[in-house]
């Protein structure tokens, strides 16, 4: 099994990638490490807390930073309407009373999430994936506090930035915009990231008919996953371009399925990025392609594969009682 780090702003995307990981066989969670993003850390703590508790595994969970390392952002900072799309008690409600998920049973630890960084990869005896999909916050002050830690990862995925899609502002991507300053760490770091950006996750997605399908699949994770990803594209069908109507994005879950699944990330280029820290293009990840560009730093997924992804979903959202 590959073990993985995941480090989370659950958030509804969030929580099926969360679950995804927890249920892949592929895969043994080490630890989640929260950050502040979709919305305070304290609830984005809470919520990963209470997914743990309802999949009945008390994997250790590390909170992390409650802010960006740089700029200041308001606690009404929300983008959109996904944007404080927490699991249950903010914007987005869980109707069908049975899906509710449970108070959280289990505790954080006390250790904050970059420290944890910093202990277990200067320890590691084996290889670690560290799968991101929330702002970079806790791996930008770890990375920048003991950059050698940056050999105890076999990988990095990161859900974030875009080439050809942007969501949070014109130029930007969530994720990428809401901690700039910590990206670009990162991707000085020399980790070499694999970025799932949204030109690959706004080709994963999942369709009404699908969503629906998910629900039937009878088991909690898969109709609770199902409820979120209704929510989910409604809120599409309300904000985002017409190509995504009646279907949802599942942005961080697909950051999970390609870790066990390479194949479903297409087109997947070596790029020399930067991020960009002001102006209109804040939090735009700019490509350098002048013919004798930087080096490479990261790898990026143009695309993926949607048909390959949905059925990852259907497969380990649907049968939880496989995993071993
Ligand atoms: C990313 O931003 C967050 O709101 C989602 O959870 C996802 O990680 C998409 O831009
Ligand atoms: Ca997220």
């Amino acid at each position: 099994k590959r073990k993985v780090i995941l480090d989370v702003d659950t958030g509804s995307d969030d929580a099926i990638a969360i679950m995804c990981a927890l249920l892949s066989q592929e895969l043994e969670v080490a630890a989640v490490c929260t950050v502040w993003g979709n919305t305070e850390v304290e609830y984005t703590t809470d919520n990963t807390l209470r997914v743990l508790t309802q999949m009945g595994m008390d994997i250790p969970v590390y909170a992390g930073a409650s802010t960006a390392l740089v700029k200041y952002l308001s606690k009404e900072r929300c983008v959109d309407g996904t944007c404080k799309a927490v699991i249950d008690g903010k914007e987005v409600r869980i109707h069908d009373e049975h899906l509710k998920l449970p108070e959280a049973k289990y505790q954080k630890k006390s250790l904050p999430a970059p420290f944890f960084y910093l202990d277990y990869l200067a320890e590691a005896t084996e290889p670690v994936d560290i799968i991101a999909v929330g702002p970079l916050t806790n791996l930008g002050i770890a990375l920048s506090l003991n950059p050698d830690i940056v050999s105890g990862i076999h990988q990095m995925v990161i859900m974030g930035g875009g080439s050809m899609a942007a969501n949070v502002t014109a130029a930007a991507e969530a994720n990428i915009w809401h901690d700039p300053e910590a990206a670009e760490i990162v991707l000085e770091s020399g980790v070499n990231p694999v970025f799932v950006p949204l030109d690959a996750t706004h080709e994963a997605v999942i369709t009404k008919d699908e969503i629906a399908g998910l629900r039937e699949n009878g088991n909690f994770c898969s109709r609770f996953a199902a409820e979120l990803l209704e929510q989910r594209m409604a809120v599409h069908n309300a904000i985002q371009p017409l190509h995504l109507k009646d279907s949802a994005t599942v942005h961080d879950a697909l950051a999970v399925a390609c870790v066990v699944d390479g194949s479903l990330l297409r087109d997947v280029r070596e790029e020399s990025v930067r991020v960009c820290f002001s102006g209109a293009g804040e939090g735009h990840l700019v490509m350098d392609r002048r013919e004798k560009r930087e080096k490479a730093n990261c790898r990026f997924a143009y695309s993926a594969d949607r048909e390959g992804f949905v059925r990852y979903l259907n497969r380990t959202l649907g049968c939880p009682e496989n995993k071993s």
